[in-house]
């Protein structure tokens, strides 16, 4: 049956395929979130790109548009700030009238070491990566709640939250811990609904923000990815597109019986 060209695109297109559904994807303006982005809009998806930096989420969104008109739309969006969520999720509904898939990406990592974490610095990364996922999580399940058809709620995490990776990323590390957790409740609260709350957890993945992090670090971007590389069983780092895959898979018909669950996704790096 598979072997039917015909027959094949449909059984795939229904298991994978995202055609009417709409999607919001922080951060998607850059890195693992723009690969998000690309791969949901493929897939069929019209895709809100929910970024901080407007010049990014432009940069998206022509690309998306100008491979599939009208797949996307950018809405400038703080998810560490509610009336700003609140706004993104209002824009949405003008935009596209409903909201089924919310991708939980935007994430912020600066180092610090505990000994020198002021509480700004503690607050400022709980604020992004927990406060963030928690606002967009609620107003986004609220809203797939009234409409009655289900929804699916993705989060990026971190292989961080099981095992710190390097000195300086506590409360990193901590944030994703809670996203763990948070996942587990909302899947919870949420199944009866139809609504499955999941987490990818990447390893390290070259983006620009990991770029950016690597900037006047003793060890240059190409060392630290080669070294990191090297560690992971698989023997490379990851892309956008590694996580990408991931998000796919959870969002669509094929994970419709997964709910409350974290995918490694690394390279093989914490068994290695
Ligand atoms: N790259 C990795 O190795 C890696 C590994 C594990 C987990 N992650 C997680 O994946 C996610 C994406 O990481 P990345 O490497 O692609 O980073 P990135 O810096 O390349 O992209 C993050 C995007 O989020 C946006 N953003 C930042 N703060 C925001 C806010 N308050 N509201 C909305 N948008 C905001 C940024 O402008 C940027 O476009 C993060 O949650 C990160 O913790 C990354």
């Amino acid at each position: 049956m598979i072997a039917d060209e015909p027959t094949a695109t449909t059984f795939f297109s229904k298991l994978f395929g995202l055609t009417e559904k709409v999607a919001i994807v922080t951060g998607a303006g850059s890195g693992i979130g723009h690969g998000i982005a690309r791969y949901l809009a493929a897939a069929g998806a019209r895709v809100v790109i929910a970024e901080i930096s407007p010049e990014a989420a432009a940069r998206v969104t022509d690309e998306l548009n100008a491979a599939r008109p009208e797949s996307a739309f950018a809405i400038r969006t703080d998810v560490s700030d509610e009336a700003s969520v609140a706004a993104t999720m209002r824009a949405t509904l003008e935009r596209f009238g409903r909201i089924d898939i919310l991708v939980n990406d935007a994430g912020i990592f600066p180092t610090t070491p505990i000994a020198e974490m002021t509480l700004q610095d503690w607050e400022r990364v709980q604020g992004v990566n927990l406060r963030g996922t928690f606002l967009c999580l609620r107003a986004a399940a609220l809203q797939m709640r009234k409409q009655g058809s289900g929804g699916r709620i993705v989060n990026i995490s971190s292989i961080d939250s099981l095992h710190p990776s390097m000195v300086g990323l506590a409360h990193y590390d901590a944030s994703k811990g809670g996203v763990n957790m948070l996942t587990r409740s909302a899947a919870l609260e949420f199944g009866p609904d139809k609504i499955t709350v999941n987490t990818v957890l990447p390893g390290m993945i070259a983006t620009e923000g990991v770029a950016a992090m690597s900037k006047g670090a003793p060890t240059t971007m190409a060392q630290s990815t080669a070294t990191f590389g090297a560690r992971t069983v698989l023997g490379r780092v990851g892309t956008p597109e590694d996580i990408a895959a991931c998000v796919l898979f959870l969002a669509g018909d094929a994970a419709s019986y997964i709910t409350g669950q974290t995918l490694v996704c690394d390279g093989g790096y914490l068994i290695g």
